[in-house]
């Protein structure tokens, strides 16, 4: 048996739904972390500082008692946006951070962003008060083909960006590809990444290969090889530029085995045990508590956590839940491929 003992990790970017798939999944990020970034991208989504906050409440009304678990809110951006509602949620501390969706990118994007120069204003506000902007690094040109669409969007989107206002701090969310690694890199303080936990373990062979598994199914689509590679050196490596975020995305199970599924992997469940395996495969337990602890928070500029948690391997294989119940249906909980040996729990001391 081994252990490692860390502080409390964070999820910098988490999806919790509402009505009764957020009251089945929220108890299990509360599980595991002590505070997670929330999308906004809920049906109609979060866009004002008065819809956070009504979120925020039912939210906190899905944790298990006694829960310290502390959602960080989000607001949709739209090219209806606010700069006045969203710098007084951000200064009354309702809100933590604004999300770019180009619309029509992924999961309930529509009221996104068409035309980047639209919400300009808004971002140079932001970038005047020190407000984060996530981005999904997505382009949505019919044109490109869906596993470029990061690399295209660095191109046209991103850092023409941040050559206009270098000030903006953004978070380049789930990053995908060696080529966002590579930007991320050389961009300069006021960017960082989150790296989700299955990007480090499946490439689209585990989509494709051998028959359709719509569970391995998300966006930005996962990769070939070469970029989960990239993906797992920059998560290990301790670079304060890249930090958790696990992008669990519960849909149920109807919605993803379908003729045209919904993309999404739910890994709240068992996140902290697949990382785990992943940062001793690498030789890298020591810099788990940086990805998962400490970057995020200094990104942010939170304190890290004060509680730790242990992290237990067992010389067996662990069971773990396979699939969650949420009102009439079930949530498939992400599947590594690999038998898992870890478990995280409270460290008493
Ligand atoms: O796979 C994804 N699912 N990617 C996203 O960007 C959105 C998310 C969702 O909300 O389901
Ligand atoms: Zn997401």
């Amino acid at each position: 048996m081994k252990t490692l003992t860390i502080r409390q990790p964070d999820d910098w970017h988490l999806h919790l739904r509402d009505g009764a798939v957020l009251q089945a999944v929220a108890p299990w990020s509360a599980a595991h972390f002590s505070r997670a970034i929330i999308m906004p991208n809920l049906v109609p989504p979060v866009v004002t500082s008065a819809d956070a906050a009504a979120y925020r409440e039912r939210i906190l009304g899905a944790l298990p008692e006694g829960s310290g678990f502390t959602p960080l809110m989000t607001l949709y951006l739209t090219e209806a946006s606010q700069a006045d509602d969203i710098e007084s949620g951000f200064r009354n501390g309702l809100v933590t951070a604004v999300k770019l969706y180009p619309a029509g990118a992924t999961t309930n994007s529509q009221s996104g962003v068409r035309d980047v120069e639209a919400v300009y204003p808004v971002l140079e506000r932001m970038a005047k008060i020190g407000m984060p902007l996530c981005v999904h690094g997505e382009v949505t040109d019919p044109e490109i083909d869906i596993f470029d669409r990061e690399a295209v969007f660095i191109e046209r989107v991103l850092a023409p960006l941040r050559r206009r206002i270098p000030e903006l701090r953004i978070v380049m969310e789930h990053v995908t590809t060696k080529d966002g690694v590579d930007f991320v890199r050389g961009a300069g303080e006021n960017i960082g990444a989150t790296i989700t936990t299955h990007h480090l373990i499946i490439n689209r062979n585990a989509i494709l290969a051998g028959g359709i598994r719509p569970h391995y199914y998300c966006l930005p689509v996962a990769k070939r090889e070469k970029h989960r590679l990239a993906l797992r050196e920059a998560a290990i490596s301790g670079e304060g530029r890249f930090f958790l975020g696990t992008d669990s995305a519960p849909h149920v199970d109807p919605l993803k085995e379908s003729a045209c599924g919904c993309a999404g992997v739910f890994n709240a469940p068992n996140t902290m045990a697949c990382l785990a395996h992943v940062f001793e495969e690498e030789n890298a337990l020591d810099r788990l508590e940086a990805f998962t602890s400490l970057n995020g928070p200094a990104f942010y500029r939170l304190p890290p956590n004060e509680k730790r948690i242990r992290l237990v391997r067992s010389d067996e294989p662990v069971e773990y839940q396979r699939k969650i119940r949420a009102g009439q249906d079930e949530i498939t909980v992400f599947d590594p491929m690999f038998p898992i040996h870890w478990k995280d729990e409270d460290d008493a001391s």
